[in-house]
């Protein structure tokens, strides 16, 4: 068993876990193009709102973090949401994910889901996750807009037939190009 203790980020931590939340993103392939910066910036403003970071400790060693809030989930219950779940990539495999989760999971109320959501690009997350006896509840599926889908919603009747209408076609193109 390996000796580890969760305690806390303090804001002198928060460019650590950019650079870890960085790692994180890097690993499970999130689309995210936050940089590490940008992440530590987020990470204040996730405290601001009431999630809480952890760091998992090895000795004095911070080798991963942990992010989460307890949130409602349907009118009489709770669900505890695991936001972010991360060992540092030279302590993988060692049994730290398994020994970090026990205690969040006792932060938890009897009856109350952990809820974790894992990226269609990570098997790895999702072998983890299933070991530690978590099933599959909902698959998200998505696609991307098209360019004909934005053209039948936003064009006058005119342009449907083939009358073009420049104005619409520029807030298409606009639309398009944003992030
Ligand atoms: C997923 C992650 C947290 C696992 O942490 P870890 O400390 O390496 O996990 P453990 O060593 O405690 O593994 C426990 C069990 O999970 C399973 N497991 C863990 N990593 C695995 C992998 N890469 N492939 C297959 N099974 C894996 C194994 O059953 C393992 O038990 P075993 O080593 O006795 O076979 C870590 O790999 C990580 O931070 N990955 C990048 C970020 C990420 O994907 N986070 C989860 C987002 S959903």
């Amino acid at each position: 068993m390996v000796d580890l203790t969760l305690r806390r980020a303090g804001p002198d931590e928060y460019e650590l876990l950019g650079r870890m939340n960085r790692e994180l993103i890097e690993d499970e392939h999130h689309r995210n193009p936050m940089n590490a910066a940008e992440l530590a910036e987020r990470a204040r403003r996730l405290i601001e709102k009431g999630w809480s970071i952890e760091l998992i400790v090895r000795g004095r060693e911070i080798v991963g973090f942990a992010t989460y809030r307890r949130e409602p989930a349907g009118p009489l219950a709770t669900q505890f949401h695991l936001r972010h779940f991360f060992v540092a990539r030279q302590w993988r495999r060692r049994g730290i994910g398994r020994e970090a989760l026990r205690p969040l999971l006792a932060r938890c109320k009897r009856g109350e889901c952990v809820v974790i959501d894992v990226l269609e690009a990570n098997p790895e997350g999702r072998a983890f996750w299933s070991s530690m006896g978590f099933e599959p509840y909902a698959l998200r599926m998505e696609r991307p807009v098209y360019v004909a889908d934005l053209k039948f919603l936003r064009s006058p009747p005119a342009a449907r037939r083939g009358t073009s209408n420049p104005k619409a076609t520029l807030a298409i193109n606009e639309l398009l190009v944003s992030p």
